[in-house]
């Protein structure tokens, strides 16, 4: 609470430049506002307007937004188009063939690029490849590779036969990954033998096999496999092949399968706050349109001249869209990174950003913050030490932003003349939501200011009513916009109650998150997630999943999962544990510990394992046997309990599970 108050209370702000405003896309509120005017005069000829002047169509729609199967909404749906061509042919048939598409570094600092004709080449192997055996148009391929120029490939080859993909996070474990096999009921795996990460090497193809060996994946056909390291992997004859093999004899053209606009190009799992991960679905033609038009209004991207570089994972929402279709579509030149932040050492973005020029730089608040940590240890790789003056916009997204952590991003790294745009969105909403213009929106650090034009944001009360500004309350989209998510795959009726409740009429989209809107500016600040889902270090984990997870260990009875504040990854999970057997102390309960960790780590990945685990002979609850998460997010914290525990069925349990081991 402290880090939201010191947000609202924020004084600084920071206006665009003359020149920010000259060049940019949108310069000046002035013209960001007759775009918000132009979608409230006109919300379909809005969105339809720009679905014509920035997607190429192979057959022109004649309707946009259609609402009357609410809320399964649909875009231009008569309209019929192709993802990879618009991310490849149209700007080769332009004559930008040659442009540089991916500057790609490799954990080890080698370089390689690939213009737009090499990687629409490269797509179109592939894609013969995957035609010639036997996937088709609508199947479901699982991409479980590292950063690569492949990962791309892969899902631009999918997308270019009208294969939905799911790509899933090179960090999540066989059993996650098993479950998501099942979910998509996927044909085909497209993974790498390891992947290459702060000079170690970790396995992904023996994951893959690990994660069909567990059963319920026997629509899964064939396993291609992209040659990153040339480590041992065992190998299932008649499922596996290499990639090199299967592209070897290949044309390098191959006709785009033309979809239909709301045909799914990919699904990607991500948490709630109930149950298993869900399959977010999003279309082709509203979700590329949004992926194309924020890189020009967000960061202003300019295809000629920018080097654009998103350090996220396409294993991640962001990935996707700011990675693998997002530049691409816009024809940009771009940096992809295997490797991680610190290594060889913390100065690794900065030194990439010297040598590839880089111009609009977009990552994590975590990565900003541990940079920091790291800049203030080590003089040696602080910021200032390197040529940084190519950079012109500095991104953020994920979660919150800590006002310092903006100072620092803008002055260290940005030289004082970069805006930093705080982007708010989520898996959900396929691209920016609400989010400063550079050029245009006057900055506060914290906030991440208005919604852009078309995107109708609000914040409303338990009842689905608006709040006066300075009155926080329930972050919600009004109007359906098209870059949406359709539904959860496979189950339409989670996607209705857990996007559209009931409670808030049924018809506006919740975004899970809090909100409040400054009373003068109309800024929004997000408050955090309203729901039992974490952040932590930008990725998304629901309590219920970790906890489902614990249980299922053979030791252990009941647990309750919160988060806590952390100063570097935003939130730390902290888990509750009440073992079958006495509650251990000392060594002991260290070691159990240790190996509960372990146990999360296989059972989801690395990224879910509690950062505290404390035992108790049991759980705070109510008499109506309540699990008092409250009183849980405080003992977290290690606050002293204040609020009234009479309630309690045992309150000398607060302090076994106050004590951190
Ligand atoms: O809580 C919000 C937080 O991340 C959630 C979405 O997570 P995910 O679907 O994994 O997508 C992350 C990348 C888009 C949101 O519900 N979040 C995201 N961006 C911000 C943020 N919180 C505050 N400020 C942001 N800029």
């Amino acid at each position: 609470m402290a880090a939201i108050e010191s947000v609202l209370n924020e004084a600084r702000v920071f206006e665009p430049s003359a020149e920010q405003m000259a060049r940019a896309s949108i310069g000046g509120m002035d013209a960001y506002r007759a775009l918000v005017d132009e979608a409230a005069r006109d919300y379909e000829g809005f969105w339809s307007r720009l679905a014509k002047q920035h997607l190429s169509w192979h057959k022109p729609f004649t309707r946009g937004l259609d609402e009357s199967n609410a809320p399964f909404y649909t875009w231009f749906a008569d309209g019929q188009l192709n993802a990879s061509y618009n991310c490849l042919d149209r700007h080769v048939e332009a004559g930008l063939g040659e442009r540089t598409a991916i500057i790609f570094e490799r954990d080890d600092g080698e370089v390689q690029r690939v213009s737009y004709r090499e990687l629409l080449a490269r797509v179109c192997r592939l894609a013969n490849a995957l035609r010639a055996r036997g996937v088709r148009k609508g199947d479901r391929v699982v991409i479980y590779m590292p950063m690569s120029v492949e990962g791309v490939v892969a899902m631009q080859a999918c997308a270019r036969i009208g294969a939905t993909h799911s790509v899933v996070f090179g960090g999540f474990s066989s059993k996650s990954l098993n479950e998501r096999l099942i979910d998509a009921q996927a044909v085909a795996v497209i993974t790498a033998d390891e992947q290459v990460r702060g000079g170690k090497r970790l396995p992904l193809k023996s994951i893959v096999d690990e994660a069909l060996g567990m059963g319920g994946t026997e629509a899964v056909a064939q396993v291609i496999v992209y040659q990153r390291t040339g480590g041992d992997v065992t190998w299932q004859a008649g499922r596996d092949v290499w990639l090199h093999d299967v592209v070897a004899d290949q044309a390098d053209t191959a006709e785009p399968e033309w979809v239909d606009a709301e045909h799914p190009l990919f699904i990607l799992y991500t948490s709630g706050s109930t149950g298993k991960p869900k399959g977010v679905q999003h279309s082709t033609a509203g979700y590329l349109l949004w992926a194309e038009l924020t890189m020009r209004w967000t960061f202003d991207l300019r295809p000629e001249s920018d080097v654009f570089w998103c350090t996220a994972d396409i294993g991640w929402i962001t990935g996707h869209t700011y990675i693998c279709y997002g530049p691409t579509a816009a024809g940009g030149t771009q940096v992809m990174f295997e490797g991680v932040p610190t290594y060889p050492n913390a100065g690794r973005f900065w030194e990439m950003i010297q040598r590839h020029q880089v111009t609009v730089f977009y990552t994590a608040p975590t990565a900003i913050r541990s940079l920091i940590k790291a800049a203030d240890a080590d003089e040696a790789i602080h910021p200032r030490r390197y040529d940084l003056s190519s950079l012109r916009i500095l991104g953020t997204v994920g979660e919150p932003i800590n006002p310092e952590a903006w100072i620092w991003y803008h002055e260290q790294v940005g030289g004082g003349r970069c805006p930093v745009v705080d982007t708010f969105w989520q898996t959900e909403t396929g691209g920016h939501m609400i989010t400063p213009l550079p050029g245009a929106t006057p900055l506060v650090p914290g906030s991440c200011t208005l919604p852009l034009p078309g995107i109708m944001a609000a914040v409303v009360d338990e009842t689905g009513q608006d709040v006066p500004n300075g009155q926080g309350g329930i972050l919600v989209v009004k109007r359906p916009w098209p870059a949406m998510l359709r539904t959860v795959w496979g189950n339409p009726e989670r996607y209705k109650s857990g996007y559209f409740p009931a409670e808030l009429g049924g018809n506006l989209y919740l975004a899970g998150d809090g909100a409040v809107r400054n009373d003068k500016t109309g800024y929004f600040t997000i408050m955090g997630r309203i729901d039992d889902v974490l952040n932590v270090s930008g990725h998304r984990m629901g309590t219920m999943e970790i906890e489902s997870a614990l249980v299922a260990h053979e030791l252990v009875a009941e647990a309750a999962v919160v988060g806590r504040p952390d100063e570097t990854t935003g939130e730390a999970i902290v888990a509750f544990v009440v073992l079958k057997r006495s509650r251990p102390e000392g060594a002991e309960a260290k070691q159990i510990a240790d190996q509960l960790r372990a146990w999360v780590g296989k059972e989801i990945g690395p990224i879910a394992k509690p950062r505290d685990i404390r035992f108790g002979d049991n759980l705070p609850k109510t008499r109506s046997g309540k699990i008092m998460r409250r009183l849980l997010r405080g003992l977290a914290k290690g606050e002293q309990v204040t609020q009234d525990t009479s309630t309690l069925e045992n309150p000398a349990i607060l302090d076994q599970l106050g004590e951190a081991i």
